[in-house]
């Protein structure tokens, strides 16, 4: 049995969690289980600012990352000695954060004598999908967070091939930055969400960025000053005309988001034998979104893709990917890597 210790402190989640592998090192027969998965949010010390204030980010993962630590141990049961590696986010994110992050596992790992892995961010959120549902490689990954918009063909460990990324705005900021324009509590996205439910999506029609372009990417900056220009031409704003933007802006951003994804899947399905079914992994918090979940469900029945969608806890940021991203460059034979030279990268 491999048991890790992952940290993650690259945004606002201050997290720590013990995941364990049992039996096999080949890397297709898995079976491995969460120990604990303990993740302290910050929401409430960046909401008066509507966003995410980096230097109060990094104060306060100073003050909760020690005791963060200490309850994922006590929670899997597992004394300091019982772990076998200590795996931490190194990237990308906010340094601040980072830094507290990565220097704490150092610190741990040489004074327990235990090897320490630099962990990619968005390795973690790549690899979830095989830890929740045992996926075989290669599928395909939609990342869709706050900071980051991307497609990306996961092939193996340490093997991604990004296919598509947004070339302004990230999808969840897009989220973030309309719910700020209308009013709507930090953090956007789920407050746009429920405000749509009461909204009309056919009363303003929005573009929808890229929509037919050959280009693989991602935009939503055009749809952003589309919102902001229908509310100041309405303002001031009833709660029915913020409801109506809502829902309008939120069936722009499915309609768009279906045209990229299903050029994706079908440059990923000829890679399969009749046979096989490709899958389709959703990963980011604005996988939360019921409208967005559900377009990207009916997208994949109707191409004959798996749609694997991983309980939320694991897909927003935490410290059970970090771990096990840990796990699986340990068997996948990277452990020769030193990271205690690693410094962090805010991009990577
Ligand atoms: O993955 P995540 O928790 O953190 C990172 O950004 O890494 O994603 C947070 C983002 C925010 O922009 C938030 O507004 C968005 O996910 N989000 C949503 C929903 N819930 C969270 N966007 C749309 N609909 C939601 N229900
Ligand atoms: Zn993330």
């Amino acid at each position: 049995m491999i048991r890790v210790l992952g940290i993650e402190t690259s945004c606002d989640e201050t997290a720590a969690s013990v995941v364990a592998l049992e039996g096999t090192s080949a890397p297709e027969i898995l079976s491995p289980k969460i120990l604990s998965n303990v993740v302290l949010s910050q929401i409430a010390e960046h909401a008066a600012f509507g966003g995410v204030v980096p230097e109060i980010a990094a104060r306060a993962h100073v003050e909760a990352l020690d005791g963060i630590i200490e309850a994922a141990l006590a929670d899997s049961n597992t004394s300091l000695d019982e772990i076998d590696a200590i795996a931490a986010t190194a990237g990308p994110g906010l340094v601040g954060g980072l830094i507290v992050g990565l220097m704490t596992a150092k610190a741990i790992a040489g004074a327990a004598g235990k090897p320490l892995l630099a962990i990619n961010h968005l390795e973690g959120h790549a690899l979830t999908a095989r830890l929740t549902d045992g996926l075989s490689f290669p599928y395909l990954l939609l990342l869709v967070s706050g900071g980051h918009t991307q497609i990306v063909r996961v092939a193996g460990v340490g093997d991604y091939q990004r296919w598509a990324t947004t070339i302004d705005d990230a999808l969840g900021e897009a989220f973030d930055k309309t719910a700020k324009m209308l009013g709507l509590p930090y953090p956007g996205g789920p407050n746009v969400e429920k405000a749509a439910a009461k909204g009309d999506p056919a009363r303003f029609a929005f573009p929808r960025p890229m929509k037919g372009s050959a280009q693989p990417d991602f935009s939503f900056s055009g749809l952003k000053t589309a919102v902001r220009q229908a509310a100041q031409a309405i303002a001031p704003l009833t709660e029915q005309d913020v409801a109506d933007i809502c829902a309008s802006f939120q069936a722009a951003v499915a309609d768009a988001l279906a045209d990229r994804v299903s050029r994706a899947l079908m440059r990923f399905k000829v890679e399969f034998p009749q046979e096989e079914q490709p899958a389709l992994v959703v990963a980011g918090g604005v996988a939360a979104n019921r409208m967005i979940k559900t377009t990207l469900e009916e997208l994949c029945d109707e191409t004959g893709f798996r749609f694997v969608a991983p309980p939320l806890k694991l897909c927003t940021d935490n410290a059970a990917m970090i771990a096990w991203a840990g796990i699986e460059r340990l068997n996948a034979g990277f452990e020769e890597e030193n990271a205690f030279d690693f410094v962090p990268r805010s991009r990577w």
